[in-house]
Parts: C-alpha cells; sequence; structure tokens
C-alpha cells in the first residue's frame, strides 16, 4: 500500500504547474513505449500500437489499438489545473517594498495561500538562435510569501473577512532592494530573456500521508491531479481490452473548459475522428459502443459541518469511489452509466459510494458535462471524496485512491458490449 501511494506522492510533489504534471504522464507514457503524435502530421496507426498527443503544453490525449476489430472506445476524463494564482504580465510593484502582482485563476479558498512560503512554476518562451523555445521553469525554493494583516491591525479578521483580490494577495519578494531581481531569476531559470509566460504560485507543502492509521492523504491539488494519476496509472496497467483505451486529460476545467486545450475544445473529438480515419471505421458507430468516465473530486462529508451534506448520499473519506448524481445533468451519471461502473467496480472489489448535493446547496459541474457537446456518449461522473476542495492544501483518504487505482485498471482491461439487448462487461 505505502509503494503504491508513494507513486501518487511523487506524482503530486512534482507537479507544481499545470504544465509540470503533463510533462510527468508524458514520461510514464514514454517510458511505457508510446510514441508521440503530432497534431500537425499524418498518422499512421497499427492495430497494437500505443500513442498520445499533447495541445498547449497541458492536454494530454493517449490511446492503445487492439489486435482486431475494435469494440468502441473506453475513455476516461480528468484535469490537469488546479485553482491558483497566474503571475501579472507587468508584475513588480516597487516601492518600500518589492512585491509580485498575481491574478487568480478558479475559484480558490483565498485564506490558506496566505503565511506560507510560496514558489512559482510553469513555461516561459524564450528567444533562442533557433527561435521561440518552450521552456518548463520551477523555482524549487522558497521565494515568495502573501503576509496576513495582524489580527490588531484588522479586528474582524476572524468574524468572516472579505478578501479584495487586488490588495490583499499580492506577494513579498523582498525589500526595496530586490527590485528587478525576481525577473533576473526567472531568466536564469529560462537560459534567455523572456518573451512570453504562464506562471503560476504554488505552496512548498509537500503532500503528507497522516492521521491515527495513517489513513489520510494531503497536498495540493488533490482535485483533480489525484484522478489524473489513477486514470494514467489504470490506463497503464490494463490489458486484454478489444476497445480502443483512451486517456484524457484536459486543462481549463476550472476556468469553464473553454480553451484549446480544455474538454470544450476540438481536441477529444479531432483525435477520435483520425483514430476512426487511419483504421477505416465509422465514428458515429464508434461512439455509440463507447463509454467515457469523467473523473473529477467529490466533496467527502465535513467532520465539523456534516449538515452541508445530503443526509442518505454523502460520501465518507475512505468510503470507496464516489459516483456523483444530479437530476439537472450537471453530472452526466444517469441509471445506464451508474450500473455499468458499479458492475465493474463490484468486479475489481471496489467499494462504491453515491453523492447527491443538498438540495438547497447547488454544487459545481465537471468536465463530463461538457466534453458531451463534443463527444456525446454514455457518461459515468465519478470522483474521490475530498476535504477542503479549492483549498491550496486539500485533503483525501490513502484507501480511496488506491481503489480509484483499481477500479480504472479494471475498466480499461474490460470490454463492453451489447448483445441481445443487454450490456455486458468482460
Ligand atoms: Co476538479
Amino acid at each position: 500500500m505505502e509503494n503504491r501511494i508513494n507513486g501518487l506522492r511523487r506524482f503530486l510533489d512534482a507537479s507544481h504547474s499545470v504544465y509540470h504534471a503533463r510533462a510527468w504522464v508524458e514520461e510514464e507514457l514514454k517510458s511505457r513505449g508510446f510514441t508521440e503524435l503530432s497534431e500537425a502530421d499524418a498518422w499512421s496507426l497499427v492495430p497494437g500500437g500505443q500513442y498520445y498527443v499533447t495541445r498547449g503544453g497541458t492536454a494530454l490525449i493517449a490511446f492503445r489499438i487492439p489486435q482486431g476489430s475494435p469494440t468502441g472506445f473506453l475513455m476516461s476524463a480528468a484535469h490537469t489545473d488546479r485553482p491558483c494564482f497566474k503571475l501579472k504580465e507587468n508584475y513588480e510593484l516597487a516601492g518600500t517594498y518589492t512585491r509580485a502582482a498575481v491574478e487568480g485563476y478558479g475559484g480558490m479558498l483565498m485564506a490558506p495561500w496566505l503565511d506560507r512560503p510560496l514558489s512559482l512554476a510553469g513555461r516561459v518562451f524564450v528567444q533562442t538562435e533557433e527561435g521561440l523555445e518552450e521552456k518548463l521553469i520551477d523555482i524549487d525554493r522558497d521565494l515568495l510569501l502573501i503576509p496576513n494583516v495582524a489580527i490588531h491591525m484588522n479586528r474582524q479578521a476572524n468574524d468572516g473577512w472579505k478578501w479584495n483580490p487586488a490588495v490583499d494577495t499580492i506577494a513579498l519578494v523582498g525589500s526595496k532592494e530586490a527590485a528587478g531581481k525576481l525577473e533576473k531569476l526567472l531568466e536564469q531559470a529560462a537560459g534567455g530573456k523572456i518573451l512570453g509566460r504562464d506562471l503560476y504560485l504554488y505552496v512548498r507543502q509537500s503532500s503528507s500521508v497522516w492521521g491515527v492509521d495513517s489513513e489520510y492523504l494531503s497536498a495540493p491539488a488533490l482535485d483533480d491531479l489525484e484522478c489524473v494519476w489513477c486514470c494514467a496509472q489504470g490506463f497503464l496497467n490494463a490489458g486484454g481490452s478489444r476497445a480502443v483505451g483512451v486517456l484524457c486529460l484536459f486543462d481549463s476545467e476550472e476556468v469553464g473548459s473553454l480553451s484549446c486545450q480544455g474538454a470544450d475544445s476540438s481536441l477529444l473529438l479531432q483525435t477520435l475522428q483520425r483514430i476512426c480515419g487511419c483504421l477505416g471505421l465509422e465514428l458515429p458507430r464508434m461512439l455509440a459502443r463507447s463509454f467515457l468516465v469523467s473523473a473529477d473530486n467529490a466533496h467527502a462529508v465535513h467532520p465539523n459541518h456534516p449538515e452541508l451534506a445530503d443526509p442518505a448520499n454523502a460520501p465518507t473519506l475512505g468510503g470507496g469511489v464516489v459516483v456523483k448524481y444530479n437530476a439537472s445533468g450537471r453530472y452526466c451519471t444517469d441509471g445506464f452509466s451508474g450500473a455499468v461502473f458499479r458492475r465493474l467496480c463490484q468486479k475489481a472489489g471496489v467499494p462504491v459510494q453515491s453523492y447527491h448535493n443538498r438540495a438547497d446547496i447547488p454544487g459545481g459541474s465537471t468536465l463530463g458535462r461538457i466534453s458531451l457537446a463534443q463527444v456525446s456518449v454514455s457518461t459515468v461522473d465519478i470522483g474521490l471524496a475530498q476535504l477542503a476542495m479549492h483549498s491550496c492544501y486539500e485533503t483525501a483518504a490513502v484507501r480511496d485512491a488506491l481503489a480509484l487505482e483499481d477500479a480504472m485498471t479494471a475498466y480499461y482491461s474490460a470490454t463492453l458490449e451489447r448483445r441481445d439487448g443487454i450490456w455486458k462487461f468482460q
């Protein structure tokens, strides 16, 4: 158990930005013999082949073609991005101190970001002799901090404080004398003058396994890197399916998924079209026999606020993989897709629990619903129960992550077929 969870922890601790998360999975695919494809080139795919394509530096689709005629696509999707702060283009604010201005990305809990060491990671573009070169950088040391105001100067701090993102979240870089030094440091890491940047703040605290029985896992970005890892491991561990296994990692979920590399982009549809084109298959017929597991973390019942959860559909930490339901379709699970997934988990020996929002507390939606607009297939929305979603340090259960990895291994090893009006998983 410890070994398996250490794999996830290494991934979490290395993925300081959305770019680094994609790079980690890409390395993993390469080491297992997957061939990189470029969207700009012609593709030639062969039965038994394993491939992947990336877009925008943050989205990745990997797929494995079976021997023989494919029965459909068995897909999963998770997101690589997280709510955080992005460095502004002209970020430096000089004065008594040198500070760095940031902009919020996604809906984060503000308070946990304050009073803790932060750093910067992401990608930059530098001019080299050959042209513009993309580089991933990670200033892997305590570098910045967003200081709170002392209680003596803000007596309302514990009475429901309203954060002003234009004032309260500017990061401290150094003294007056530090002016210009952060850019020099970034240039040093980039190896040249920076012409374009997508750099994000991250918290320096690494992952932790804790609790009396070491049952909990805390780390930044568990939503949704936990699902990214479980889906990727399941995809890589699996074998024997007669379907085309497809692993989709999308960016931009926390800001609505509409970007070239989000779930609301053309990436998945075009990739499936090209697979069908290369193999002489008809896409609509393939889609009618396909399935998508949309994997994004879910809210566990809160230890101090059980009243916020639905009374009968409140997942607990450690209770198993969560299937999410919503009558209005914010989650895509219906009777059929829920049943398919439950059967699969049953076969894999994985416990399942159900989630509904409390009826008077509307919850979020996720990438499954959005990718349906592009590629319409039967979909189940699932996730892992966690606390403090969108905090910069979130908490889940060790046991659940391993359960989802097992469920995804079973999923990608299976073949879903309809015979005599009955759906069968083999
Ligand atoms: Co999420």
